[in-house]
């Protein structure tokens, strides 16, 4: 086989055939085949995208390039979540211990926040003690005592992801569908869950801007794990603006207390209930989604949720007496407000900015490999639809120095645009996608 004709295949629109994927997946690993002739596939696969079954095969050979985990030695359905990424989306540390405790295992491995979107593993790591470098056998202890772990992916997770994503981040070819559901599920299908629920975000501050972009994803997303043999489901959500209120990693932490303690509802708190319901009906606890909703609501009402999330993180060496001083959580020293220049509705939110405002702060990462300040970030105080007076705080930006408070402060202040009419709040919830 010889990958200059795999290219001129694809480059020609035709079809490839499962040992030609395979042999590109693997022979890329190797470093058999170089960096330019598989950007060169890549380049091919963004213009003339893939079939089902190629992308299958594609995910399949992927998936197979590391350890694939099993977790079949713990009793009970092992539910999963994964969002697609955006802006204070705080979902995972409300509805994973919520449906643990409505007796749904999870077993889980998050990531790190990149760019404009953050990511579970840098929210958990705020909580002082709190460890996600666990090895599999705690992983399976914890997830038979407790219910629920959360662990870092680790770099013998699909490296054949690691290796293409790294190409596609400097080639112009993350945005493919094919590329980006191969990706996605080879991680996931690679950890063990028996069941998965996807949070395509839609708008601005997501990959997938309109909803038939969100759409198209989540139904590739479920059709090819369904080729899997797993159940899954895809909730559509809006990402106009960010999800909640808080946007960096101790302050999503509070966020998300607060949503467990029930004293905030909104959007950040509705999209939890549902995923978590989904996981609840997926793991087969309730009859409908809408019961698996109602059962994580009612485990937050009846402080149930909180206490499996004091649980968890007792359990993964972190100090629970956050959950009653915040004190406790990294802090920023700096801050800065910004206000509206006049009278008026909130008519849109460039969510991408305030992400790109947090990263500025020092909450969120451009390279791999810098480091984050964990009380740094964003306080939001309105939301699209929202009538704001002059000089009405819109948000405040936390940071440690005062020079990057200012930086974020310059590119956050564009991120508002007011007008006099009144504006329909987005619609939360724009889809939801089952598939057995
Ligand atoms: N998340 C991933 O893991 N991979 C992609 O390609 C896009 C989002």
């Amino acid at each position: 086989m010889n990958i200059v004709d795999i290219i001129t295949k694809k480059l020609n629109n035709k079809t490839l055939s499962p040992k030609e994927i395979e042999y590109f997946v693997k022979t890329s690993v190797s470093g058999q085949t170089a960096d330019y002739q598989v950007s060169a596939l890549l380049a091919a696969i963004f213009v003339n995208g893939m079939n089902d079954e190629e992308t299958f095969f594609l995910t399949k050979y992927m998936m197979e390039s590391g350890d694939i985990l099993d977790f079949s030695s713990v009793s009970g359905i092992k539910a999963d979540k994964h969002s697609t990424g955006g802006v204070a989306d705080t979902v995972t540390l409300i509805a994973a211990p919520a449906a643990a405790s409505c007796g749904v295992r999870i077993i889980k491995m998050s990531g790190r926040g990149l760019g404009y979107s953050g990511g579970t593993i840098d929210k958990l790591s705020a909580i002082p003690g709190f460890t996600t470098d666990i090895s599999k056998d705690e992983a399976l202890k914890m997830s038979e005592k407790s219910g629920i772990v959360i662990m870092g992916q680790t770099d013998t997770l699909a490296p054949a992801d690691k290796k293409i994503y790294a190409l596609r981040d400097v080639t112009g070819t993350v945005e493919s569908a094919p590329l980006i559901v191969s990706s996605i599920l080879s991680k996931k299908l690679a950890s063990g869950a028996d069941t998965i629920v996807f949070d395509v975000k839609c708008g601005n501050g997501a990959f997938m801007k309109n909803i038939n972009s969100a759409k198209s994803l989540a139904l590739q997303l479920t059709g090819i794990s369904s080729m899997f043999g797993k159940k899954t489901a895809a909730v559509i959500s809006d990402m106009s603006q960010p999800l909640g209120m808080n946007i960096g990693n101790s302050l999503e932490v509070i966020e998300a207390i607060e949503v467990l303690k029930g004293n905030v509802e909104g959007d950040l708190y509705e999209l939890s209930c549902l995923i978590g319901g989904c996981m609840v009906f997926q793991a087969q606890k309730t009859k409908s989604l809408e019961d698996g909703v109602e059962l994580i609501k009612k485990s937050i009402k009846t402080g149930q949720a909180l206490s499996k999330f004091e649980e968890f993180v007792a359990q993964q060496g972190g100090n629970a007496k956050i959950i009653n001083n915040y004190g406790l959580l990294p802090k920023a020293g700096s801050k800065i407000d910004i206000k509206a220049d006049k009278n008026g509705y909130i008519n849109s939110i460039n969510t991408q900015l305030i992400g790109r405002a947090s990263v500025e702060t020092g909450a969120g990462r451009i390279k791999k490999n810098d480091s984050i300040d964990l009380g740094a970030g964003i306080i939001m105080n309105a939301r699209i639809g929202d009538f704001v007076k002059e000089d009405d705080i819109l948000l405040t930006i936390l940071s440690s120095t005062s020079e990057k408070c200012l930086s974020a402060a310059e590119i956050a202040k564009n991120a508002f645009e007011i007008l006099p009419c009144p504006i329909e709040k987005p619609i939360l919830i724009k889809d939801i996608i089952t598939k057995e």
